[in-house]
């Protein structure tokens, strides 16, 4: 073959290798310009220091140094953030986050609630994180209640004792007025569903009451009406100066119907998803109250003539409507539901599930993970966020935890990027095809850290931490690079794209070259 062959072969060679699509194509694209991104954490989780600087006793101190998490462990120290956390920000900054979501604890700020006298070195501490973080370019985003109650509260009768919304009116208050210059994304409560079932119904966690037919219902009409009036005091004394936004962050599974061509299934899902989310969804989202499915069915199974769910008052009710800026959405996992049958044989475990005369299982298919309730199931987020779209009006969502576990802590996490991955590929579509008004996600969580009952063993983090080393090194995982990555794309870019462009470059070079052999060689 001549060179007049050989070159045309050539360029059509390289045209049709560049120009092949790449293998494994996905769903790929950008979010909006001005996502939210970030990490979230929580104060007992992660700081330590658990009597230091005027701190109290809380409930999560109580019940692990009575022996009731793991092994013993306990958040006496955590990952001493409460010292570290300069070294924390600087693992914020070099993921390059825009947020940072961590609690602030009761305990350090408000020690005796029931004086209600303010601990100043307990508000410096986060003073310092605050101004630390702005230094760093991090805007804050604070959860005001992760779960810590002072003890001295829950010896009161906890959130069974109205009085609660007072004092958690009080703290609120302090810290919207000590803070409130820097912070503008406050978070009221984190997840009541935990705090009222897992604390008050199984017993699971802090501080362990296992009343589950009336305990759990009473909390979280307390904790609803607590975050309603935290919102309307920012309201009336902060909002026209600070400027910022109060929400609540819930956590949900998405109840999937276990055969989605069964219109019984279909309903006990439908109910099984206003048990959870519309448990505090609707009251503050849609309605000021109760979803109606879940008052007729906890009447239903409860003496005849009386409900174990309490009622709002009218002014109640007016004060919950509308009470947020924003839905704090915790998201892991996805269950399977279906109707119990009269002659089901299950464990009955009395109240706030058998109300719900459901059955909730998985699909043995999807993959599990280090804890054995979350499994893998990244559709079921799409579904959750367009079942919030359509039944709330499509109102603001952050996405405040979303992540998966294992129990060593490997740095080599390829399960987790994976789980990322896919998770956040589904809340990409969510809002790029479906117009899902997400506006922000924090991944649970910047490091591995204490894991409520299941102590330092369940773990989460994209830092690993040998907790046995007192140094507590934080070291990157595979998931933060994957992050790194993820927020300076901003998305996932389409590769094939990039080829195009690649491509062109290339072929321009190409014939160049054969110009500059055909003529001047
Ligand atoms: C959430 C909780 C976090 C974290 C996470 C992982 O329920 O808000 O504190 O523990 O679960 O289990």
């Amino acid at each position: 073959m001549d060179s007049g062959t050989i070159f045309p072969l050539i360029l059509i060679n390289v045209f049709v290798h560049l120009l092949l699509p790449v293998e494994g194509t996905d769903y790929y694209g950008r979010f909006p310009s001005n996502f939210m991104w970030g990490l979230a954490t929580s104060a007992h989780q992660i700081e330590g220091a658990w009597n230091a600087s005027g701190k109290s006793e809380h409930i999560w101190d109580r019940f692990c140094h009575a022996g009731k998490c793991w092994k013993g462990d306990t958040g006496d120290v955590a990952c001493d953030s409460f010292h570290k956390y300069m070294v924390d920000v600087q693992l914020l900054k070099k993921i390059g986050v825009t947020h940072y979501r961590f609690s602030l604890a009761w305990t350090r700020i408000i020690p005796n609630p029931l004086t209600g006298k303010v601990n100043q070195e307990g508000l410096n501490y986060y003073r310092q994180l605050i101004d630390e973080l702005q230094r760093n370019n991090i805007i804050p985003l604070v959860t005001i209640f992760h779960w810590d109650l002072p003890q001295s509260l829950e010896d009161i009768g906890s959130w069974a004792n109205d009085s609660l919304v007072g004092y958690y009116n009080h703290y609120a208050d302090v810290v919207f007025k000590a803070y409130g210059d820097k912070v503008k994304h406050w978070i009221t409560f984190n997840e009541p569903w935990v705090i009222c079932w897992m604390g008050y119904g199984t017993g699971e966690y802090a501080p362990g009451i296992k009343e589950p037919a009336t305990r759990p219902y009473k909390c979280a009409h307390t904790i609803i009406k607590s975050h309603a009036e935290a919102y309307h005091t920012y309201n009336d004394k902060y909002r026209n100066t600070q400027k910022g936004q109060v929400g609540i962050t819930m956590n949900s599974d998405f109840m999937a119907p276990k055969d989605p061509h069964n219109k019984s299934h279909i309903e006990a899902a439908t109910r099984a998803q206003q048990f959870n989310l519309g448990w505090f969804a609707h009251p503050i989202f849609k309605s000021g109250d109760y979803p109606d499915v879940m008052k007729n069915y906890v009447a239903k199974n409860s003496p005849q003539g009386t409900s174990r769910l309490p009622n709002f008052t009218a002014q109640e009710i007016a004060r919950n409507n509308g009470s947020a800026d924003f839905l704090g959405l915790n998201h892991y996992t996805t269950s399977l539901v279906e109707p119990l049958r009269r002659n089901d044989n299950v464990h009955v475990t009395g109240g706030y599930i058998d109300d719900q005369e459901n059955i909730l299982s998985h699909d043995p298919a999807w993959p599990g993970s280090g804890s054995t309730w979350l499994f893998v199931v990244p559709w079921g987020f799409r579904n959750l966020l367009n079942w919030i779209r359509t039944e709330y009006g499509n109102p603001q969502v952050i996405v405040t935890e979303n992540g998966v576990t294992d129990n060593n802590g490997t740095v080599q996490d390829k399960h987790r990027v994976d789980y990322y991955r896919a998770y956040i590929t589904e809340m990409l579509k969510a809002i790029n095809e479906d117009k899902c008004n997400v506006t922000g996600y924090t991944a649970w969580s910047l490091m591995d850290n204490f894991e409520w009952s299941n102590g330092y063993h369940e773990k989460f983090g994209i830092h690993y931490i040998n907790f046995s080393d007192p140094e507590l090194k934080r070291v990157p995982k595979d998931s933060a690079i994957f992050f790194q990555k993820l927020i300076t794309e901003n998305g996932f870019p389409d590769p094939t794209q990039n080829n195009a462009a690649v491509c062109s470059q290339k072929i321009f070079i190409s014939l160049v070259l054969i110009f500059l052999v055909y003529f001047l060689g």
